[in-house]
């Protein structure tokens, strides 16, 4: 079908106009897709040259597409006799000498490479192999990202951080992976170019901390607009993304249409036939019930391929686009033929720009909301593509896997995704077992689609032994021995072994990260929620398991305490074990109010609001990767005027609070920061505190909606205070541990064995 734009009035001039100008600053579109043996080589040759400085001489890279024989990424690692170089490296494409570079790092070198910092201490001279090392992957895709992690984490990344991050990819071996950023000023242009004004489209993108929900049709408005700048940044971020994932040779996803429209829409085609969805969450329709365009409303493909067909125009294509209609969004009909027309829609609006499109939908609706989704439903939605031409994420293989109940997707290709983590929360969690036999049983499953694995977190840097364990697992034919792994990661990651460090990842690795069963990793600590009676403290682990850890990092310290990535750790499990001590005092002021016992009440709630919050917030200020300041400087660092500093600070303040103008989601993305653990939490505990005791002494009950009005002052008094927090970290993590240690420690030993009171 010929997509022509519709009959409005056109492009006006004003903002638009200035965009277009502005454009032709940018560099060229780059980029036709696809890039040659020789570009890939170069590029990872580079890479090389970033990871390693002049040491990436004696590392010969080469590229060769043959490598593979049609299947799956390969990678061969020899040593050549007589050669100048101590490895040569090659892959069927960059991504396959990437990640056969970092095989060489990891397992020869005792190199680390992860979120929180590098260990690349090379031996000199480099290693040799005695016999020729040839891996191929087990599936065509590695896949990385999830919708959410475009806002939980990238919202405020310059090409700086977005280099390192595709470094960090390619070594990784990931190999299909989203390029959203910009797409707002494609969707602008051709908002425009129907006839919308600029307030319609003001009044509908989301502020740049929200804009995965926007996208995914979930919510409009929501702290916006959008500058007109930064439009124009994250169009530059976009070009250079793309040029840098495809030279080498990943695969980038482009968004597609969905079917949301703006209202704006309706005014200039009062004809169309789009439907209110219901509210999003705890949504309102003042920021939420998206128009769902009818999928045989002509409107639908118009809409849907004007706007990829612009997208390509601007950064060519690698042939798959991403979009999700009803993500945490109930249909309007359950009727099979409804979805597999609704589908049908997407994709024939992808096909209508690129008739080779493949369509890859996250399948976290089917796990999310199963009573509406039932097989015929499934089948449906699935089978108005046609088979093939469809790439499913099953997003929570590891807790909730979808294809072993759809029959594997009723035969669309599925990737195994570990999701991991909710809201970029920081804690301690992994479901090792699940990732390390998971991606395995599902290629065994009878008529399995698989076609890859892949990572799928809302938010990165945390938990960074869990990715990297995925990491290699995508590259494996069978699981791994865990203990043996974590023990050599620890050495590798710290630099050289350490029994005592090494003991302290075996015990993290049998509590922490081995849930089993339903996990989901969203931090539930007392620490990080607004305060109630009636707090969840259940662990899905042996709470002294953290604290031996904690004992066993802090000696390891003499030895460790110069390596950065095990300072973050040290912080890590601190923060973890200070996060159990939390529940613990809980515990305590609850029980002393509930038996009327004032003393005990102000012991605890004093302990807790004058020592352990404060002394947390120190721990977590001495490190730069902990630090709310460096949240919100980013967040202003992007802005081009004081008003969108203050904007963007906003919502860099409201997504890891509030989330929503009246806490709607309350805390969905909380973070243990130094400045927010005090200034937010430790306030709040504070005026919970206050209230429990007041209560007691006034002898009047303690009213939980009371409470909540009033907590909602000093939260929502927290995302409009102008206090800057220091970008820098302050204080000797090792000091501010050890103290914390040995002030808690024996006291946190003998309430774990006794159990929660
Ligand atoms: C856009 O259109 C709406 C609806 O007609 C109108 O209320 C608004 O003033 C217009 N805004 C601009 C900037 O023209
Ligand atoms: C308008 O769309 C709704 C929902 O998609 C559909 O049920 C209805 O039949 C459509 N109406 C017309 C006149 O096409
Ligand atoms: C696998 O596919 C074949 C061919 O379509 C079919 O006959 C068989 O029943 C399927 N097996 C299972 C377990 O679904
Ligand atoms: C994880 O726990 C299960 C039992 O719940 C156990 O069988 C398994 O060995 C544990 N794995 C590790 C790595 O500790
Ligand atoms: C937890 O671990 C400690 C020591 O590591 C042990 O003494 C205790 O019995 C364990 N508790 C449970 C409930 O397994």
């Amino acid at each position: 079908m010929a997509a022509r734009p519709g009959p409005g009035p056109g492009p006006g001039p004003g903002p638009a106009l200035g965009l277009a100008l502005a454009l032709l600053l940018l560099p060229p579109p780059p980029l036709l897709a696809g890039a040659g043996d020789a570009r890939q080589e170069a590029a990872v040759r580079a890479l090389a040259r970033r990871l390693l400085g002049p040491r990436a001489a004696a590392v010969e890279l080469s590229v060769e597409a043959a490598l593979a024989a049609g299947g799956p990424d390969t990678y061969r690692l020899r040593s050549p006799a007589g050669a100048a170089v101590a490895v040569a490296v090659t892959g069927s494409s960059g991504v396959a000498a990437a990640a056969g570079l970092y095989r060489y790092l990891r397992d020869f070198c005792g190199c680390h490479l992860s979120w929180s910092g590098a260990q690349l201490r090379l031996p000199d001279p480099l290693p040799r192999l005695r016999a020729e090392i040839r891996a191929s992957a087990p599936g065509r895709y590695r896949y990385y990202q999830n919708a959410c992690t475009q806002s939980y984490s990238y919202a405020w990344w310059d090409w700086a951080r977005w280099e390192r991050e595709i470094d960090w990819m390619a070594l990784s071996g990931i190999n299909l992976a989203p390029a959203f950023a910009g797409q707002e000023a494609a969707w602008q242009r051709v908002y425009r170019s129907l006839g919308l004004n600029q307030s319609e489209i003001d009044g509908y993108f989301t502020g740049p901390a929200f804009l995965a929900w926007n996208r995914m049709g979930n919510l409009h408005g929501w702290a916006g607009p959008l500058p007109p700048a930064w439009h124009l940044k994250q169009l530059y971020l976009q070009y250079r993304i793309v040029e840098r994932m495809r030279s080498l040779g990943m695969i980038t996803v482009l968004p597609a249409f969905a079917g949301h429209v703006p209202q704006g829409v309706l005014r200039v085609f009062p004809h169309v036939n789009a439907t209110r969805l219901g509210g999003w969450s705890h949504f309102d329709c003042t920021y939420s019930c998206t128009y769902l365009l009818d999928p045989e409303d002509p409107m639908f493909q118009v809409i849907g391929t004007l706007f990829l067909k612009e997208l390509i125009k601007e950064f060519g294509t690698d042939h798959i686009y991403s979009a999700d209609t009803f993500n945490e969004m109930t249909p309007l009909f359950s009727d099979p033929a409804y979805l597999s027309r609704v589908s049908n829609a997407v994709f024939r609006s992808m096909t209508g720009a690129d008739p080779e499109a493949l369509w890859l939908m996250q399948g976290w609706l089917f796990q999310h909301q199963p009573d509406f989704w039932q097989p015929a439903q499934v089948r449906a939605l699935l089978h108005g593509v046609p088979l093939g031409r469809m790439i499913v994420l099953d997003l929570f293989a590891e807790s909730k896997p979808v294809y072993q109940w759809t029959e594997s997707f009723y035969g669309q290709p599925f990737i195994w995704c570990m999701l991991h983590n909710f809201g970029g929360n920081h804690g301690l969690f992994g479901t090792v077992e699940a990732i390390n036999h998971g991606p395995f049983a599902a290629r065994r499953f009878p008529n399995s689609t698989m076609v890859g694995t892949g990572l799928v977190p809302e938010g990165i840097e945390q938990n960074d032994m869990v990715y990297e364990l995925m990491n290699e697992l995508g590259w494996r034919q069978e699981p791994l021995d865990l203990p043996s792994w974590v023990t050599r990661y620890a050495e590798r990651r710290y630099g050289t072994p350490n029994p005592a460090a090494a003991s302290a990842w075996r015990l993290l690795l049998r509590s922490v990260y081995n849930c089993t069963g339903v996990c989901v990793n969203h931090n539930r600590s007392p620490l990080v929620r607004r305060p109630s009676l009636h707090m969840d403290t259940e662990l899905w682990y042996n709470a002294s398991d953290v604290y031996e850890a904690w004992r066993l990092l802090l000696s390891a310290g003499a030895e460790l305490g110069s390596s950065p990535t095990f300072r973050y750790d040290l912080v890590d499990v601190t923060r973890q074990a200070a996060q159990q001590l939390v529940s613990n005092y809980y515990l305590s002021i609850r029980q002393a109010f509930q038996s009327h016992a004032l003393p005990e009440l102000l012991t605890a709630g004093g302990v807790l609001v004058y020592d352990l919050l404060p002394e947390l917030d120190s721990l977590l200020s001495s490190h730069s990767l902990f630090l709310l300041g460096r949240w919100l400087e980013s967040a202003r660092a992007v802005a081009t005027s004081d008003q969108e500093a203050e904007q963007y600070e906003l919502n860099a303040r409201n997504q890891v609070t509030l989330w929503g103008p009246s806490g709607n989601i309350l805390d969905y993305a909380n973070k243990q920061l130094g400045g927010l653990v005090l200034d937010y939490y430790g306030v709040r505990w504070s005026l919970f505190v206050s209230a429990l005791v007041e209560s007691l002494n006034s002898g009047s009950p303690f009213h939980q909606d009371q409470f909540n009005q009033a907590v909602f002052q000093v939260e929502r008094g927290f995302v409009y205070n102008k206090k800057r927090y220091p970008a820098v970290p302050a204080g000797d993590t090792l000091e501010i541990s050890r103290k914390l240690f040995l002030k808690y420690y024996p006291s946190a030993l003998r309430r774990s064995r006794a159990g929660p009171a």
